[in-house]
């Protein structure tokens, strides 16, 4: 079934929203809309996506009416440098939405996976234009399975809890955290979104991590966040090092 976008516009008035039957990929209608100066807290979400992508250009499973696939326009007065510290706050808005949502507790893996018994439920696509972030959200909400290539890395919200969820309250608890979450960034600092990170992954600190980094892979237990926000990891030898970017997975 479509989403009622209906529904959702009347929970949050005010609220500008813009959802399709069918899109390309929200991000970039939310990134022209940026550029055309729309304000904060705009949101294009579509039911289907047919060139949906998350992070390194990877496709993202968009299965028609079956997910949450939408992207935001963020204009707050944030810090300086301080994206890495922005991805991190939606991915504790959206673990939070979700928990509200449907009563699941979600897991974090630096910078912006969420999973459920370590499979993923949940990505984030952080992306500036000019001096706004655009956030992009994809959320596997009644998917009942996956292609099989993703099958053994993914699940969906419907798997977990054995119920069909709805994709409207889940949308209607998300956006209001987006926005409280980078509210304590701006009026609490980077610490406290640090702090609160780091007791909601169990990724920060004694996991042993893979880290693919294109033609190089890294691994080694990870010992916390730094205060710009990177996951750091010391590796077999000792030595210390900063993840600023690559896909971490769990290394046995
Ligand atoms: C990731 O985990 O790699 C991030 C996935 C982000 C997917 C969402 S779905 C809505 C928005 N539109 C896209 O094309 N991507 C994001």
């Amino acid at each position: 079934m479509p989403l009622d976008a209906t529904w959702v516009q009347a929970q949050l008035p005010g609220r500008p929203i813009s959802w399709f039957a069918t899109i390309d990929s929200t991000m970039f209608a939310a990134s022209r809309l940026a550029s055309e100066h729309a304000p904060s807290g705009t949101v294009v979400g579509a039911d289907e996506q047919t060139a949906g992508h998350g992070r390194y250009g990877r496709p993202w499973h968009s299965e028609p009416d079956a997910g949450l696939y939408f992207s935001v326009i963020l204009r707050f007065p944030f810090p300086p440098d301080a994206l890495p510290l922005v991805v991190l706050a939606l991915g504790l808005a959206a673990a939070d939405a979700i928990l509200k949502s449907t009563g699941l507790v979600c897991d974090l893996r630096w910078p912006n996976d969420l999973l459920i018994h370590e499979k993923k439920c949940a990505g984030i696509l952080p992306q500036l234009e000019g001096s706004a972030i655009i956030a992009g959200f994809g959320v596997n909400v009644n998917h009942a399975s996956f292609p099989s290539e993703i099958a053994p890395l993914a699940t969906s919200l419907r798997i977990e809890s054995g119920l069909a969820q709805s994709r409207e309250t889940l949308l209607a608890e998300l956006l209001p955290a987006i926005d409280s979450y980078c509210e304590i960034l701006v009026s609490d600092g980077k610490r406290a979104i640090l702090d609160m990170f780091t007791q909601a992954s169990s990724y920060v600190h004694g996991r042993r991590v893979r880290v693919d980094q294109g033609d190089s892979t890294l691994i080694g237990i990870t010992v916390g966040l730094n205060a710009a926000g990177f996951l750091m990891l010391r590796d077999d030898m000792g030595k210390a090092h900063t993840i600023i970017a690559g896909g971490v997975r769990p290394c046995f």
